[in-house]
């Protein structure tokens, strides 16, 4: 059997991704501390799962998780929000870089070999230069902590494949939405605030004027890009990951009003400290590998309010 790890499993993108691959009948290992993610993530594959509560940073830990040699690695648990990480830079940087670092390290000292290792970068490491649709080799400018501990993580993760021999790739994702976001902290991703603010009738703060612009992906493209990449015998290096499209943040919520039926109660308020005024992806190296994405901004918004909304199962 297929056996894989998934780092941060319970959270939002990584319990979609686990669904997907027990669903491919992997044998799934997750290791998750709960701090953003949720155990009912997992409620529907809780008992084709073999669940750790526990701390990533703990090295010893991970350690005798990594002896299981797994055939794939997916490497997602990070705090991930931008400005939770301009608060904790310290505390931030231990998760995002410290433990996928020592775990590369452990899989090299071991001369263990997943067929994949696979880890989550982000659009944040582009920062503001004004050259617009990112590719993988634009120039970047990590403005936050957040921002630069994942270009270091996503650099280690390349050079322990080039210098090394470990087969890894690192993935750019650009803004991810759906089902399972936890919304529940001010540093949540903002469709989920704004669908949780559409639900209970509460007014949201957007931070900016609304014209900052990002390129919105839906979780299942995600998902099954990850599983696509993570396969490809021949994939390598960087990937962004988007739909190659921009859309101002307020156009978004007017396109999930539309969506929801409803309106959304606006409060302005100041720019965040290290916001992102405009981004977009490059997605020629993910198209050249042959994948394509299926699901699109306005379907993925429409289903995830069905989802949030209570009107489909999940
Ligand atoms: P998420 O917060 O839902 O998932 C991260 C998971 O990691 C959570 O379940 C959390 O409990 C867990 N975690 C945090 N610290 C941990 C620790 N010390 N030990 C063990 N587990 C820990 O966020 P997500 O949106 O699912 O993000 C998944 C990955 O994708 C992250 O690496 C994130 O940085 C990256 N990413 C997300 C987006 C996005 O738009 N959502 C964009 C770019 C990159
Ligand atoms: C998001 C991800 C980050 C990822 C990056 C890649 C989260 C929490 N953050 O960061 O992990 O690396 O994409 O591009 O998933 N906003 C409001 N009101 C709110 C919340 C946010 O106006 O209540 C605004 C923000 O100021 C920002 C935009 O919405 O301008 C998007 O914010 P957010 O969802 O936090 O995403 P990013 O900061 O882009």
């Amino acid at each position: 059997m297929v056996k894989a790890l998934v780092t941060g499993g319970a959270g939002f993108i990584g319990s979609n991704l686990v669904i997907s691959l027990v669903e491919k009948g992997y044998q799934l290992t997750v290791v998750d501390d709960l701090s953003m993610g949720v155990k009912a993530n997992l409620a529907t594959v809780a008992d084709q799962v073999e669940f750790h509560e526990h701390d990533v940073c703990d090295h010893e830990f991970m350690h005798s998780i990594l002896d299981e040699d797994f055939d794939y690695i997916y490497y997602l648990a990070a705090i991930a929000s931008v400005a939770d990480s301009v608060e904790r830079p310290y505390e931030t940087h231990q998760v995002n870089q410290e433990s996928v670092v020592d775990t590369l390290e452990y899989l090299r000292v071991k001369g263990y070999q997943p067929k994949k290792f696979l880890f989550t970068s982000s659009a944040a490491v582009y920062g503001n230069y004004p050259e617009l649709p990112k590719r993988e080799d634009s120039r970047v400018q990590p403005l936050t902590p957040y921002a630069v501990d994942k270009y270091a993580s996503e650099r280690f993760t390349i050079d322990y494949g080039d210098l090394y021999g470990l087969s890894t790739v690192a993935i750019r994702f650009f803004n991810v939405f759906g089902p399972r976001q936890n919304p529940n902290s001010p540093y949540s991703g903002v469709l989920s605030i704004v669908t949780n603010c559409l639900l209970k009738d509460q007014q949201f703060t957007l931070y900016g004027d609304g014209s900052q612009t990002r390129d919105f992906i839906y979780v299942k493209d995600i998902v099954n890009a990850l599983i696509f990449i993570s396969e490809a015998t021949n994939s390598y290096g960087v990937y962004n990951i988007g739909y190659g499209k921009k859309h101002a943040l307020l156009d978004v919520i007017r396109m999930f009003e539309e969506a929801a039926g409803k309106k959304l109660k606006i409060q302005f308020a100041e720019a965040r400290n290290g916001d992102i005024q405009e981004s977009l992806a490059d997605i020629t190296r993910l198209k050249e590998l042959g994948f394509k994405a299926n699901w699109g901004l306005e379907n993925g918004l429409r289903e995830y309010w069905e989802y949030a909304d209570g009107k489909s199962k999940w």
